[in-house]
């Protein structure tokens, strides 16, 4: 690990003095690089993220053609759902779906928690091998879907913008949903602990739709199994922890193992900083829509971010992940406007 030669992301989340913060994009390996929407008109989804050559040269490009200073492997949250036993298509254009969702204790029952070595098997073939074609020049970023946000495409069968299915689930048949967490938690980490094995120097878990909760729920069905899995993953390799839009949860997870939170843009960076005791490495917090400004206010905005929540213990990151139709030059101007930060702060 120590042979990296860009090695800012593991130094920033070890609290270790940077001269600049490192700088990655959530949803960075894909979706709006022109060589990735190339493969995307030969290969279907899953094509892509089953073959680790396709989904180790996807994950290569925004490193090689935006500069990040970390690659996060190219895959999706919803193969855990998939090992588990379930059916999930991707439907172009429309999002996923499971066509057979879980209701019933027997649907939980059913469920697979056994063997995620071998049935992500690809997962980590696509992960050592972009690990030795990255030959240590950035960290490699290895990644799950949080429990509660599992159980809502598991629950919900697709996107939704109240995910009221999962949620009655949960108020209604509370110790079936716990099992349903916990089940989607032990699996996690196996599968999280695997990915270091094959070569992840750091994992991200994503809590897409944490902000759907209210802070009591927040407790009550998400916290309790991100707290499990940083736990657990945390003694192999550095955990971040997103859970976007529950910035009322921040001071709790900041007394975790995790080593960093992910933010949204709906909180302030001082905010953050008061609300984790300046003790946590914090991560984002871009608005996602911002990059279609001009480059220049890209730039002014990406530096008045950094100002805001100073160059240590930071990495500069959207706050969600970045949008299809993103111009790959403004990507590269956010991406631009971090390293010549570095200028910036021996001014300062
Ligand atoms: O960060 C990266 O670049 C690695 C790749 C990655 C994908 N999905 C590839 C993908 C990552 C980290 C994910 C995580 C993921 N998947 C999340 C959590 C992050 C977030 O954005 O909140 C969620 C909720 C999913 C589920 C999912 N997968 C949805 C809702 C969709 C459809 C809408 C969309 O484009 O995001 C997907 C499909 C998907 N996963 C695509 C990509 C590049 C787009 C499909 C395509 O390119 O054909």
């Amino acid at each position: 690990m120590s042979e990296l030669k860009n090695d800012l992301l593991l130094r920033a989340l070890k609290g270790e003095q940077v001269s600049r913060p490192p700088v990655w994009m959530m949803r960075q390996a894909g979706r709006y690089l022109p060589d990735y929407i190339k493969l995307r008109e030969k290969y279907d989804f899953f094509t892509r993220v089953e073959t680790p050559e396709l989904a180790c040269e996807i994950t290569l490009q925004p490193v090689d053609q935006v500069g990040v200073d970390a690659a996060i492997i190219f895959s999706d949250i919803l193969v855990i759902p998939q090992a588990m036993g379930m059916t999930v298509l991707m439907e172009e254009g429309k999002g996923p779906s499971l066509p057979n969702v879980v209701k019933t204790k027997a649907d939980i029952d059913a469920l697979i928690t056994t063997g995620v070595e071998e049935r992500l098997g690809y997962v980590m073939k696509a992960l050592s091998l972009t690990k030795r074609e990255l030959n240590n020049r950035v960290p490699l970023i290895g990644f799950a879907g949080a429990p509660w946000t599992l159980l809502c495409y598991m629950v919900e069968g697709k996107g939704s913008k109240t995910f009221d299915k999962a949620k009655q689930f949960c108020f209604t048949q509370p110790e079936l949903a716990h099992s349903l967490l916990q089940k989607i938690t032990d699996m996690t980490i196996a599968y999280l602990k695997a990915q270091v094995a094959a070569g992840a120097d750091l994992v991200q878990v994503f809590d897409s739709w944490s902000g759907m909760l209210s802070p009591a729920d927040f407790k009550l069905f998400a916290q309790p199994y991100l707290v499990q899995i940083a736990d657990a993953v945390s003694e192999y390799a550095p955990v971040i922890l997103f859970p976007k839009g529950s910035w009322y949860a921040l001071g709790d997870l900041s007394k975790t193992t995790a080593s960093g939170l992910g933010l949204d843009w709906s909180v302030t960076p001082s905010l953050a900083r008061e609300m984790t005791n300046n003790s946590i490495t914090l991560q984002g917090n871009f608005d996602p829509s911002k990059l279609l400004a001009p480059t220049k206010q890209i730039k002014k905005e990406v530096t008045e971010m950094i100002d805001a929540f100073g160059t240590q213990r930071y990495i500069a990151n959207l706050g969600h992940g970045i949008l299809p139709n993103i111009p790959v030059d403004h990507a590269r101007a956010f991406v631009d406007a971090v390293k010549e930060y570095e200028g910036a702060s021996v001014k300062a």
